[in-house]
């Protein structure tokens, strides 16, 4: 396995390589990005490249949140992407893949892109298109893996991808989770002992809320605002607990798929999660 740090090398590197499955990264990975790599393994065959990217993006982080504590753990990362099956690992650093502030910008629509996290983080999904964009015209992959863990950016791609006809399948990874059912995240470091096991009270939330549903509860926001008072009534902060039909996140029907999700904040740190009915 190589690491490069410069778009030059990637490219020079990835020359001969037809078949090239892509995970895209902001690193400190666990067993849920190792997934995607694998699953990215079997999608590159064995002559394809599989490329993991490495890259704290600053345009998906408002200037309140955690950009500068964002953990960095390269060294550690390229150990266990190399044990995933990884060839190249691109680990850019802000100047190459930002050599002047980034005035071209991919913008995703009001309807997909303003709702759930884009309401609660503005410019989140406009940052994160801009970056993908951008690793993909850099990498060139014929699959890019996303994980389900991040329900609404996994959507939102695959409509970039759609509208944009870019020529990339892009392949959705199940969620990791814990053996207590915590979704696995970077973020799950800045929990303190006490709140990660008060952490699984988010996923459990979400299993009450679809109960509810599925035991004939028809008044959406009245499960919503149960789910929500329940996690303030133990110290979180919720931005959203909700139901939403899985094919455009909007309002939910008898008969179509739904997904459950949610995001709060317990203490300092904001956790997202969803679970598929
Ligand atoms: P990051 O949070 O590092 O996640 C990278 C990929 O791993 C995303 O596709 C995410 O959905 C997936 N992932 C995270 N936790 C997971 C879990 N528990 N199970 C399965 N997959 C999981 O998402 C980003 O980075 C960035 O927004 C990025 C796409 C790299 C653009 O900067």
């Amino acid at each position: 396995m190589q690491v490069l740090h410069t778009i030059a090398e990637l490219r020079a590197a990835l020359a001969d390589r037809r078949a090239r499955a892509f995970v895209p990264t902001m690193g400190n990975l666990h067993d849920g990005h190792l997934a995607l790599v694998r699953q990215a393994r079997a999608a590159a065959g064995s002559d394809g490249a599989v490329i993991a990217s490495i890259f704290v993006n600053r345009l998906q982080f408002a200037p309140h949140e955690d950009f500068d504590q964002y953990p960095r753990t390269l060294a550690r990362d390229a150990g266990l992407l190399e044990g995933a099956g990884c060839d190249f690992v691109f680990a850019p650093s802000e100047s190459e893949l930002y050599p002047e502030p980034q005035g071209y910008k991919v913008s995703p629509p009001a309807e997909l892109a303003d709702i759930l996290e884009g309401h609660f983080r503005p410019g989140f999904f406009t940052g994160v298109c801009t970056v993908v964009h951008k690793l993909f015209n850099i990498v060139q992959p014929t699959v890019a893996v996303f994980g389900k863990k991040d329900y609404q950016q996994l959507m939102v791609i695959r409509r970039m991808v759609e509208q944009m006809a870019l020529p990339i399948e892009i392949q959705a990874g199940e969620t990791a989770r814990s053996d207590e059912g915590l979704a696995l995240s970077s973020r799950n470091g800045y929990l303190s002992a006490g709140e990660k096991a008060e952490a699984l009270r988010l996923s459990q939330t979400l299993k009450t809320l679809i109960a509810g549903w599925q035991g004939g509860e028809r008044d959406v926001a009245t499960l919503e605002s149960t789910a929500m008072d329940r996690l303030r009534e133990h110290g979180w902060q919720p931005d959203y607990v909700t139901l939403r039909r899985q094919r455009d996140l909007g309002v939910p029907a008898a008969g179509e798929p739904l997904v459950a999700l949610a995001a709060a904040r317990l203490g300092k740190t904001r956790l997202i999660d969803n679970l598929e009915v």
